[in-house]
């Protein structure tokens, strides 16, 4: 199939796509053509649930589409992309943010047996139908704004039959949704009760119990855990990295949260796809992403949920280049959101992000930080026809509106709804 593009489209002949969208204005979001990569009165053609072609109409080579359909000035940006979520939940937190906003603190109400755990003992007395539908509601949520592409964790049933049973119920979603579903293992997420105190045993569990049988069933895309001073040390971490590394799982994790904990250079040493949350990484763990490629997956949900003041480096991430993504971090404790675009309306005002990082933290960062670059998060010839189609003026819009949901159609692999 020939694909060109505006830079290199020449005069060759486009073959007959399967679709073609005129009278469009378009943020491909391809690195280096900024800002936001944008070709105004533009077309883009698709074939094979791919794009074929995109440029400036003017431009667009003799075809015979056997579609055209008129987008009416609309922007095009690429479909959005949440990169980490805990989806797969029961019931919810709401008297936890409460006590916290009486005074608890979130480590308090953890050490107290609250927090991950009281997820945990919802999720796990909860039926498999149950669990589906409350989870596939959040997924409709993210979906109806944009998404096209949702990572959901595991890590709320902490023995192995919970959590083979919630990386099922992903993977479940995923063959249910038209839109595409990356499945995390993060059975190193909380010490469940049963383990109290022994924290390296239920490690011992996670590597030589739970991981083998993740990978046999090939439930999970990648590995997470949390290194935090509630959760698991480094040295704990870097064993289920290890056995991961060793099964061929790429890693991310929950790095820096409420301490620094080295995470940032523990994900990097293990040349994690991201570290996440990175409030209090210190220089050299940013130093170590930028040399590591890692992305810097920020999470100004949690942040503003659990009324924290210590901000992520930004300007340092930036100055080193390292590649930042934003996400929901959709969870009952820390993060109750579901809406990608006020993520992003928020890593504006409090991570003072721009509009055109926070684009390209949804899209081509995002799909980094799950290993799909070479597949989505742009918009190029060749890339997945993963496309959000906006009743917007501008893509900036798309970070300044805070509850306003401009979605006018999302094209999932080349489907026009
Ligand atoms: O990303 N940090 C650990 N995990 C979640 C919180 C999970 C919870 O509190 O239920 C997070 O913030
Ligand atoms: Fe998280």
């Amino acid at each position: 199939m020939l694909r060109s593009n505006a830079m290199d489209c020449g005069e060759s002949p486009l073959p007959t796509p399967d679709l073609l969208l005129t009278d469009l204005n378009v943020a491909t979001m391809v690195e280096g053509r900024s800002p936001y990569g944008v070709i105004e009165d533009a077309a883009l053609a698709i074939s094979g649930g791919r794009i074929d072609w995109i440029g400036p109409r003017a431009e667009l080579p003799d075809s015979s589409p056997a579609e055209v359909r008129s987008m009416a000035g609309r922007w095009l940006t690429p479909a959005l992309i949440d990169c980490h979520t805990h989806l797969v939940f029961a019931g919810n937190r709401a008297a936890e943010f409460e006590q916290r906003l009486g005074g608890a603190s979130y480590e308090e109400i953890a050490r107290a047996g609250g927090g991950i755990m009281s997820t945990v003992n919802a999720t796990r007395a909860a039926d498999d139908d149950d669990l589906l539908r409350q989870t596939a509601s959040r997924l409709g949520a993210l979906r109806a704004e944009g998404c096209a592409t949702v990572e959901i964790k595991s890590g709320y049933g902490l023995n192995l039959q919970a959590e083979l049973r919630l990386l099922e119920v992903i993977r479940k979603l995923g063959s249910q949704s038209d839109i595409s579903i990356v499945s995390t293992f993060l059975g190193a997420h909380a010490i469940p009760a049963e383990y109290r105190g022994k924290a390296d045993a239920y490690i011992d569990l996670v590597c030589e119990e739970m991981l083998p049988a993740v990978h046999e069933n090939q439930l999970a895309d990648a590995v997470d855990a949390y290194c935090e001073s509630i959760a698991f040390s480094a040295d704990q971490v870097a064993r289920v990295f290890e056995k991961a590394r060793a099964l061929g799982l790429p890693i991310k994790l929950h790095a820096d949260q409420l301490s620094d904990c080295g995470g940032a250079e523990l994900a990097a040493g293990f040349s994690a796809l991201s570290a996440d949350h990175l409030e209090y990484t210190p220089t050299k763990g940013i130093d170590a992403l930028a040399t590591a490629g890692t992305v810097a997956v920020l999470l100004p949900g949690a942040f503003l949920t659990l009324g924290e003041t210590q901000h992520p480096p930004v300007i340092e991430l930036r100055d080193r280049n390292v590649p930042i993504a934003i996400a929901t971090d959709c969870n009952p404790g820390t993060s109750p959101v579901t809406s990608l675009r006020t993520t992003m309306a928020l890593a504006t005002s409090l991570f003072r992000l721009t509009p055109e990082e926070c684009l390209a933290g949804v899209t081509r960062n995002a799909a980094r930080a799950l290993g799909l670059a070479g597949d989505r998060g742009t918009l190029e010839p060749g890339k997945r026809a993963d496309i959000a189609i906006w009743d917007i003026g501008h893509p900036q819009e798309l970070s300044y509106w805070i509850g306003r949901n401009d979605l006018s159609e999302l094209i999932v692999a080349g489907n026009f709804p």
